[in-house]
């Protein structure tokens, strides 16, 4: 069994958890797991977010909007989210980010992502930020506002990689590096240098090869480190300490 493992990004606010949140987290310790950030997507969840990382040692919160989440958002909004940020288990800004996977018009997207790029680097605070099919506009975004943090559930090639790695960022890979089809991840995974690789579920999603399309926890990261693991020609514990190491570093933990 492995120890020390360390989940940089996941949602047990979903409701994919409304039957067992509380059975599904509390397991975690007993299956290695020393340390989980789930992410707030609005300003609803994130009171679920809030509750779960203040009642749990181990679980620690984010606060953002997530461009998939910008409808009704109050014009005030930025106050809330610096609020919250200032609550001790609140490690980061996210999930903001790009998604033009999702038809969400991209002037609203950028104008959300840009205030809250300016309010992570006014409060010196990580981002969590999330590129879906939005590369381009992403690297602008980043060379742009520097942000320190996390490129999670990274997609881009290795080519970009060079860069946002340049600019002092981390990524985090996940289940897609087990999936069959994974090429480009998998390029990624053996190229990422080990002091800026963090290890992620996305969890209830993204599970990992043999669970695909099953529902994600944290309990699962060992199927990805033995992935990349394997790449690197590392023990999956090896990985799985770096990797925890960076995670707590990132995030200040
Ligand atoms: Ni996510």
């Amino acid at each position: 069994m492995y120890t020390n493992i360390f989940d940089a990004h996941c949602h047990y606010d979903d409701e994919w958890y409304n039957e067992d949140r509380t059975e599904t987290i509390e397991s975690l310790p007993s299956k290695g797991v020393c340390g989980v950030v789930t992410n707030a997507t609005d300003l609803e969840n994130v009171k679920l977010v809030l509750q779960l990382a203040e009642k749990y040692p181990f679980v620690y919160g984010t606060v953002g909007i997530h461009p998939e989440c910008l409808e009704n958002l109050p014009t005030n909004y930025l106050n809330t989210v610096a609020e919250i940020s200032q609550k001790e288990k609140i490690v980061a800004i996210g999930e903001i980010g790009l998604d033009y996977y999702w038809d969400i018009p991209k002037d609203a997207q950028m104008k959300v992502v840009k205030e809250q790029l300016a309010l992570a680097s006014d409060l010196d605070m990580p981002v969590v930020f999330h590129d879906r099919e939005a590369h381009g506009d992403t690297m602008d975004l980043l060379r742009k506002y520097k942000p320190k943090g996390l490129l999670h559930c990274y997609s881009g090639s290795t080519e970009m990689l060079k860069e946002v790695l340049k600019l002092g960022m981390y990524i985090s890979l996940g289940g897609v590096v087990t999936f069959k089809n994974a090429r480009v991840p998998v390029e990624v995974a053996k190229e990422v240098p080990l002091d800026r690789l963090l290890l992620e579920t996305d969890a209830p999603y993204l599970a990992p090869v043999p669970f695909r399309g099953k529902r994600n926890d944290s309990s699962l990261i060992p199927y990805i480190a033995e992935k990349i693991a394997e790449i690197r020609g590392i023990s999956p514990q090896e990985l799985i300490d770096i990797t925890t190491d960076n995670a707590k570093r990132m995030y200040g933990i």
